[in-house]
């Protein structure tokens, strides 16, 4: 195991305690500074530098020293994919352990004696993550932290959820289970044509001539790509009205998949696509982004005949679904509406809207 170590001046009292007591647990240490006692070192560059080694794999975990641990912790968390608390006790690194699997530790060099330092570290190194409900909420905090950042991540790709107001008041109705077919369908078609704007916005423009009543002008024209929309069916086709009405050239595709009961794997039973797939920008529609088995699979789908700039657009993803479909299509980028909880053992989404199927063509 490796451990990456960084100290402001504060911390620093603590520094060759915490190093003397991971080597004698056989632990390598990577010491990212500060090297020596200077009152002007903040603990700002030290919290990034291990986050940062954290963050990329170069380390297992961090501990980090500050005066109270609170600077260089909140400074850690600024770094995609870092959960650092300052702890002062060893409950308090049981407990960030086991309910927030902290991946970065903090202390105080004015608030925890070097004493204590072995006891709290070794608390937080021996203590398991309990996972379970403490699992659904990191992942939700880190499927968060991708969409607020909007980069790319390790070991994940792009998403983008909708905070516009609109957008999250016709969730809320969609969402009702009183709310009828009629007004879902509508719902549905409205949320996906309020996203294509965003969904959009990478379109290429070219310049164009045109005449206004006064004189000759250049205008813009979105050029060069062209779109298809490829739902999955069957709730999928309740999205392509929406985004019709907005790009009505766009090319549709249809792909339908079952569930093999014994294998439980997505089979293939529909597969129509524009004849010229490679060529154009691809938005594959799956209102449910659940386990992210048939999306996922659609994407597989659309690659095998050529589809390169793919996208999947979603009114409700959950943690899960996100993770099975940039763990196999790092490429694609995720639209969403709303980003839930977690999957119940059914495979709904939580708190979802049911299945969106049955809502839509009022089969239920
Ligand atoms: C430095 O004097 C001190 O403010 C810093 O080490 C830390 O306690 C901040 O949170």
């Amino acid at each position: 195991m490796r451990i990456a170590i960084g100290t402001d001046h504060a911390g620093f009292v603590l520094k060759s305690a915490a190093i003397d007591y991971l080597r004698s647990r056989k632990i390598e240490v990577i010491d990212l500074g500060a090297y020596v006692l200077d009152e002007e070192d903040s603990y700002t560059d030290p919290a990034f530098k291990v986050g940062g080694a954290v963050a990329d794999g170069e380390a297992d975990a961090g501990v980090l020293l500050c005066g109270t641990g609170y600077g260089i912790s909140i400074a850690a968390n600024k770094v995609p994919g870092i959960r650092a608390v300052s702890c002062d006790t060893p409950e308090h690194a049981r407990i960030a352990k086991a309910h927030n699997d902290i991946n970065v530790i903090s202390l105080g060099g004015r608030t925890v004696k070097p004493e204590s330092v072995p006891e709290i570290l070794g608390t937080w190194l021996d203590t398991p993550f309990e996972g379970g409900r403490h699992l659904r909420r990191i992942n939700k905090i880190a499927m968060a932290e991708k969409s607020m950042l909007n980069i790319h991540m390790h070991g994940g790709g792009r998403i983008t959820i909708f905070n516009h107001p609109l957008i999250q008041h016709k969730v809320g109705i969609i969402r009702d289970v009183n709310t009828s077919v009629k007004q879902f369908r509508e719902l549905l078609q409205e949320i996906t044509g309020l996203m294509v704007y965003e969904m959009t916005r990478t379109l290429p423009l070219e310049d164009k001539e045109v005449i206004t009543p006064i004189e000759k002008t250049i205008v813009k024209t979105i050029g060069g790509r062209k779109m298809a929309i490829v739902p999955v069916l069957r709730a999928g086709l309740g999205m392509v009205d929406g985004i019709l009405q907005i790009v009505p050239n766009a090319k549709v595709g249809h792909i339908g998949l079952y569930r093999d009961p014994e294998t439980l794997k997505p089979v293939e039973y529909y597969c129509k696509l524009p004849f010229d797939i490679e060529e154009r920008d691809i938005y594959v529609l799956d209102p449910m982004l659940a386990t992210g088995g048939s999306s996922s699979a659609a994407i597989s789908l659309i690659k095998k005949r050529g589809g390169r700039r793919i996208s999947l657009v979603c009114l409700i993803a959950a943690p899960e679904g996100i993770e099975k479909v940039h763990g196999e299509h790092p490429d694609v980028e995720i639209f969403a509406a709303a980003l839930d909880s977690h999957l119940n053992e059914h495979g709904y989404i939580v708190p979802g809207l049911g299945d969106a199927g049955d809502r839509l063509f009022g089969t239920k």
